[in-house]
């Protein structure tokens, strides 16, 4: 697994400056007086600092972006790189000023001039999440990368604001690492092993198999995965912080390890891609390492559904009616429309079996989504708008696009099917809609629940601001935010 880069916050040495190999970063603000490092970097290259600090360039760039000095004379450093970053920068900016460099950060290691900065940890964060990279496939020679260290006037205090957040970038990891992982690699029987080892951070993990879930009833998930040669599971993962007694929160992901749409078939062009369908179930992981690395004072619990949906002689058909563990019926108009059919069941089964205090559910579900809000925005579906609203504010601290789409009885009414109780399909128009009123009628109403459609936000198609170009892990910080706010406070 991709591990976050390990940051050393130490007091700054001046004198050392100029015996730096690899990178060195330094903040600077146009208008602002220059810090301690900055001055000295900027004798050592006799004025080449302040003269960038002052160049057209340099003014032209927005908070957090940076240009970059390579072999500056009169150092031992591959580069300076020239960071703008006021001094009341937001969080954001912050993490964007730490991600520059960690988008350049190599085997020569990086060093950050980050002294009296009030966000340095923030921008150490940045940092972490910039410079993951998913290299497990790739042979030949790798170049580890090397150290990273962050020069703070105060760095006890600093490693102690960003302790919490080094556990949030490892969630981030795993995430992306699983989203990232191919199909032949991340089987079902693969993601079960690698949530249950999960097991040594405190979380309690159970693995549900076939016969278990034949027993419970989950005829509709079991048709999705009856066609792969890869068994369908469910994974419980709880983390019990919290009060005893108190009724936990659940998260459900959708875990479709390979999507090629089974009998309905998906064109080939981009089908790979389909990799990412388990992204729900992905980033349920992603937030509960999270919890258990940080030891939240939260009682959550994280359910998968994993299957994978492929076409063979033994594939549910096109017209086939299922039994859910609910006991409704589902005509299976589009065996490409699976995700709804999994989450049925998981949903189902964790209001049964947790009574959950509330439940928020995320999935690739639908292309229609990515139609509606790009890949900018997830699709945000709740019948409760203080758990939505709640849900929308932790998006927006962490930067990550959230949008709410409405829902309605007149989207429910074009479920309607002439032989079973429902379709799994209500047409085109509104199909992101349609699959989120499906996913309805599996919530108890008096549960407050939230459906997260990140069928656009899972995979960047370039690289992004926190993230190279793939896997982003988007939901992650949100959600842990969410946890934090909602559950953590006392
Ligand atoms: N996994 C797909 C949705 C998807 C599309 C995720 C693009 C990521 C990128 C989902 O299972 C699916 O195939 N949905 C169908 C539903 C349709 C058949 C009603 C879709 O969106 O076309
Ligand atoms: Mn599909
Ligand atoms: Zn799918």
């Amino acid at each position: 697994m991709a591990q976050p880069l390990p940051i050393q916050f130490l007091a700054p040495d001046l004198d050392a400056l100029s015996a730096v190999t690899g990178r060195i970063a330094v903040l600077a603000e146009p208008g602002q007086p220059f810090s301690p490092g900055f001055r000295r970097l900027d004798r050592l290259t006799r004025g080449a600092l302040s003269r960038a600090a002052s160049s057209e360039a340099f003014a032209k760039l927005k908070p957090g972006e940076a240009l970059d000095l390579a072999w500056p004379a009169g150092l031992q450093a591959e580069a300076v790189q020239l960071i703008r970053l006021p001094k009341k920068a937001d969080v954001a900016q912050a993490r964007k000023a730490g991600a520059a460099a960690g988008k350049a950060h190599g085997a020569g290691g990086t060093l950050i001039l980050a002294e009296g900065h009030p966000r340095a940890a923030d921008i150490a964060f940045g940092l972490a999440l910039r410079a993951y990279d998913f290299d497990s496939h790739k042979t030949g020679e790798k170049k580890a990368p090397g150290p990273a260290i962050l020069a703070v006037t105060n760095p006890e205090a600093v490693a102690r604001a960003a302790a919490p957040m080094a556990a949030v970038a490892e969630g981030v990891f795993f995430t992306r690492d699983l989203v990232n992982e191919p199909a032949n690699v991340l089987t079902t029987n693969d993601f079960a092993a690698r949530l249950a080892a999960m097991q040594e951070l405190g979380l309690h993990v159970e693995i549900l198999e076939e016969d278990q879930l034949r027993k419970l009833g989950m005829g509709a998930l079991l048709g999705v995965g009856q066609g792969s040669e890869s068994p369908s599971k469910v994974v419980v993962m709880e983390w019990r912080g919290g009060g005893k007694d108190e009724a936990p929160f659940a998260l459900i992901g959708k875990g479709v390890v390979f999507d090629t749409g089974g009998i309905s078939i998906k064109p080939a062009a981009g089908m790979e891609e389909m990799t990412m369908d388990m992204g729900g179930a992905g980033v349920v992981a992603g937030v509960m390492r999270t919890l258990a690395l940080r030891k939240a004072k939260a009682n959550v619990v994280g359910l998968v559904g994993l299957v994978e949906n492929m076409p063979d002689g033994r594939a549910q058909r096109p017209g086939d009616v299922v039994k859910s563990m609910k006991g409704d019926t589902i005509e299976v108009i589009n065996t490409d429309a699976e995700g709804r059919l999994v989450l049925a069941d998981v949903l189902w089964y964790a209001q049964e079996r947790f009574k959950p205090s509330g439940m928020i559910n995320l999935a690739t579900l639908t292309g229609a989504i990515i139609i509606a809000l790009g890949y900018e925005n997830a699709g945000v579906f709740s019948n409760n708008d203080d758990l939505c609203n709640a849900f929308l504010d932790a998006a927006k601290a962490e930067g990550e696009g959230a949008w709410r789409m409405p829902m309605g009885e007149a989207y429910d009414q074009r479920l309607k099917s002439r032989i079973a109780d429902m379709m799994n399909v209500g047409g085109r128009e509104g199909g992101a809609i349609t699959a989120a009123q499906f996913l309805a009628r599996f919530v108890k109403p008096e549960v407050p629940w939230c459906h997260l459609d990140i069928a656009g936000t899972t995979l960047a198609k370039a690289d992004t601001t926190l993230a190279p170009k793939g896997a982003t892990g988007w939901g992650v910080m949100a959600l842990d935010r969410l946890i934090r706010e909602r559950f953590e406070r006392s």
